[in-house]
């Protein structure tokens, strides 16, 4: 089965809330919410990805020490199976604003089950609210 890579990042503020941003309409998934991040290009390592892709979807700029690596995701989708890991990051430039029309929200982590996520994101949860 094709693999894919993605990488994904939970910007935590001050407060200890994270980021999640919904998938707009016309993409897979559309309507769920997700931890901002990206597919890995060839050539990329994740932490590469994770700079490029929070710089243009929500114009920020992240320092590469400033991306702790947390956990991996692994979902067998129908068509590819998903290999995802998760970074967390507290410190960042600018202010995280949508770049690509996807709607944004800042939420405590033992409130992310409020937010329906995509099935590889879900697991992901236990470990963002371990930070609590
Ligand atoms: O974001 P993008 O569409 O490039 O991601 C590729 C695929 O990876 C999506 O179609 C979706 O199935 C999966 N994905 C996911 N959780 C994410 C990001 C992507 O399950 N946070």
């Amino acid at each position: 089965m094709k693999l894919v890579l993605v990488a994904a990042c939970a910007l935590l503020d001050v407060d200890g809330r994270v980021l999640i941003a919904q998938r707009p309409e016309g993409k897979q998934l559309a309507g769920l919410w997700e931890f901002p991040g990206g597919k890995v290009e060839p050539g990329e390592r994740p932490e590469e990805t994770l700079i490029r892709e929070l710089h243009e979807e929500l114009g920020i700029t992240v320092a590469e020490p400033c991306l702790a690596p947390l956990t991996f995701a692994s979902h067998a989708y129908e068509s590819f199976h998903l290999l995802m890991p998760l970074y967390v990051c507290r410190r960042w430039e600018g202010t995280p604003m949508s770049r690509e029309g996807q709607a944004l929200k800042w939420v405590m982590p033992n409130r992310l089950r409020d937010y329906p996520m995509p099935p590889a994101d879900e697991p992901l949860i236990p470990h963002l609210t371990a930070l609590m």
